[in-house]
Parts: structure tokens; sequence; C-alpha cells
């Protein structure tokens, strides 16, 4: 008796373990799914391994939907040591940015714009400073905000709902 029992709770052991195994990996790829961004291999024709970048484009307005501004506003510490987004805050080494969102571009009295900042016209919406903080030089090529950019959608999303906070 004894002989048999023992590999039968081996057995049961191991089933679950496999279960475990099993659940464990479908949630990691779940997760994955959901920000789908970089690289993705493809095989050419002739059998070689092609790199194509896939510019996924993760909608700005169901990030919004998720966004939280307290999260936002501590992402805001990364801007912080060159913006003030209070309204007496005054510039620093970028201009203020109380009610940028919705606000004509270089438009803050007092600070002194690149050319290339001054020639881009139009005004701040949403999409248009999600595009800018993802990569500025890219935006604006030219600008002098030296920042390379936040590479996560959700944290862009974030930090635009806290400026969206700092209005009159
Ligand atoms: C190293 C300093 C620095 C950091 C960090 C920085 N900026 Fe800037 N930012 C600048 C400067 C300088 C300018 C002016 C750019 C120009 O004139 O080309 C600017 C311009 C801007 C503008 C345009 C303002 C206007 O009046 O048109 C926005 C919007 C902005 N920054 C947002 C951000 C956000 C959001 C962050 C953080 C995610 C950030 N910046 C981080 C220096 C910085």
């Amino acid at each position: 008796m004894q002989k048999i029992k023992i590999p039968a709770i081996a057995l049961v052991i191991s089933l679950c373990i496999v279960i475990v195994a099993v659940l464990t990996t479908n949630l990691l790829y779940r997760e994955k799914e959901v920000v789908k961004r970089g690289f993705e291999i493809e095989i050419s024709s002739d059998g070689k391994a092609v790199a194509k970048k896939e510019e996924v484009q993760v909608d700005l307005a169901s990030m919004m939907k998720l966004a939280d501004a307290n999260r936002g506003e501590k992402i805001f510490k990364k801007c912080a040591s060159c913006h003030s987004a209070e309204k007496s805050g005054g510039n620093k080494v970028g201009p203020n940015l109380f009610g940028i969102v919705g606000k004509a571009r270089a438009a803050t009295s007092g600070f002194s714009y690149s050319d290339a900042m001054k020639s881009k016209g139009g005004s701040w919406d949403k999409e248009s400073l999600d595009k800018f903080i993802t990569k500025p030089k890219d935006f604006v090529a030219g600008t002098k905000m030296a920042f390379p950019g936040l590479k996560k959608p959700q944290d862009r999303a974030d930090v635009i709902l806290f400026l969206e906070t700092r209005k009159n």
C-alpha cells in the first residue's frame, strides 16, 4: 500500500505545480498584452529576420480614462526641477506651466523661448502635450527643453491630468 500512496501524492503535487505555472504564465502574458510596444521580428521572404519597428499607437483618450492626478503630481517631480505648475511659481529653467493645457505655445510672459518653440505656433492640447513630453526634441526640433521624455503612456496621461488641475 505504502508504495502506491507515495507516487499518488507526488502526482497530485506535480499537478498542482503545473496548474500554478499555467495560471502564472497566463497572467504575465495578459499583462504584457495591455501595453504592447517595441519591436516585432518578422521573417521576410528570403528567410532573414527583419526587425520591424512597430509604431504602436497607444490611444491617449483611453489612457486619460485611467489617469490619476495624484500620481501625476508625483511624476511631475521630474519636471519640477525646471518648471513650476503653481500660479505664483514664476519661470525657472523652463516656463511656468500653470494653465498650460489649452494655452498658446510659447506664450508665458517673461520667458525667453527658443526660436523653435516660438515658431511652432498653435496651442497645447492634450494630444500635443502627450507627443511633446514623449520626446521633446521630436515634437519641437531645436527646443531647449533638455528632457529625454516620459516613456510610459500612463505616466504622460497622469502628468497631463495633473496639469489640467492647475488652472484658474
Ligand atoms: C531640464 C529642464 C526641463 C525639464 C526637466 C522639463 N522641462 Fe519642459 N521646458 C524646459 C524648457 C527650457 C522649455 C522651453 C523650451 C523652448 O523654448 O524650446 C520647456 C518647455 C515646456 C513646455 C512648453 C511651454 C510653453 O509655454 O509653450 C511644456 C508644456 C513643458 N516644457 C512641459 C514639461 C513637462 C510636463 C516636463 C516633465 C515631464 C518637463 N517639461 C520637463 C525645460 C525643462
